[in-house]
């Protein structure tokens, strides 16, 4: 399994790092068969698996229950699990109690929280503490919509760019080891990574980030939204209805079960 070691000398050699979100055993065995290097099970998952509208209702059993799961289907591969909302923001005790929850009963290899203003950085801290590595998250960050006005990029205007800027050098120095930067400009996305030794990981942030991360659903075409950033690979989607649909004729049409489908079957 490689792990933040082997995630700081991929940054130094220059090795893109590739990271996908897994939220079961299936996605994360399809994960670690690709041979993806780290898995996030994020509360994306709220969106692509339980049909919420957003991320906010994601609870921390949703995603101790997911990250266990994605475990069994990639044992072999780092995972990140995402803290959701209102686990980091209560209090320091909290804090630190939630990610230990979610690293000892989700078996995941480290968490990930929203944020670079200064609570967020105490938590950090706190959780380093507790020695569960931290994965930051800025720019565009989906727990905060209600207060961002939506999903917006970030760092367009000279003082928003300064300030994401200011506060990834503050993550690295709170003791992360990695950052997601999610939909700002690709100025801002290669700015960051220069000037940051732990690896910065994008999602709409640019081609200079050090890795990329997209949604597992969205690669492969099970969503029926496709933002900018998004390389779809598949239409799965499509392939799945049409899967059902021919399934569902034949047995319609008395097709189904064939006479190979059948256990010591009559004369017919
Ligand atoms: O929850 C998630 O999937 C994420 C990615 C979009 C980075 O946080």
């Amino acid at each position: 399994m490689k792990n933040i070691k082997k995630f700081l000398q991929m940054k130094k050699h220059q090795e893109p790092i590739v990271m996908v979100t897994a939220y079961d055993y299936p996605s994360g065995k399809y994960a670690e068969a690709s041979g993806i290097d780290l898995i996030l099970t994020g509360d994306s998952l709220g969106m692509v698996i339980l049909g919420y509208p957003d991320t906010l209702q994601v609870t921390l059993d949703d995603m101790i229950h997911h990250t266990r799961a994605t475990r069994r289907g990639a044992p072999d591969t780092f995972i990140i699990a995402d803290m959701p909302h209102m686990s980091y923001h209560v209090s320091i005790e909290n804090t630190r109690y939630n990610a230990g929850k979610l690293f000892k009963e989700g078996l995941a290899n480290a968490v990930k929280l929203e944020g670079g203003k200064p609570s967020r950085l105490e938590a950090i801290r706190a959780i380093v503490d507790c020695e569960i590595p931290v994965c930051a998250h800025l720019g565009l960050t989906p727990q905060s919509i209600n207060t961002m006005g939506g999903y917006k990029v970030q760092g367009k205007e000279e003082a928003d760019y300064q300030a994401i800027l200011q506060q990834a050098l503050a993550i690295e120095d709170a003791g992360a080891f990695m950052l997601v930067l999610e939909g700002i400009p690709e100025k801002l996305g290669k700015e960051i990574t220069a000037k940051l030794s732990i690896p910065t990981i994008g999602i709409g942030a640019g081609r200079y980030t050090d890795g990329q991360v997209l949604v597992f659903h969205d690669i492969l075409g099970m969503c029926d939204f496709k933002p900018k950033f998004v390389k779809q690979y598949a239409n799965l989607k499509e392939e799945i209805v049409n899967h059902l649909s021919t399934w569902k004729t034949e047995v319609k049409e008395g097709k189904f079960p064939d006479r190979e489908n059948v256990y010591i079957p009559l004369e017919k």
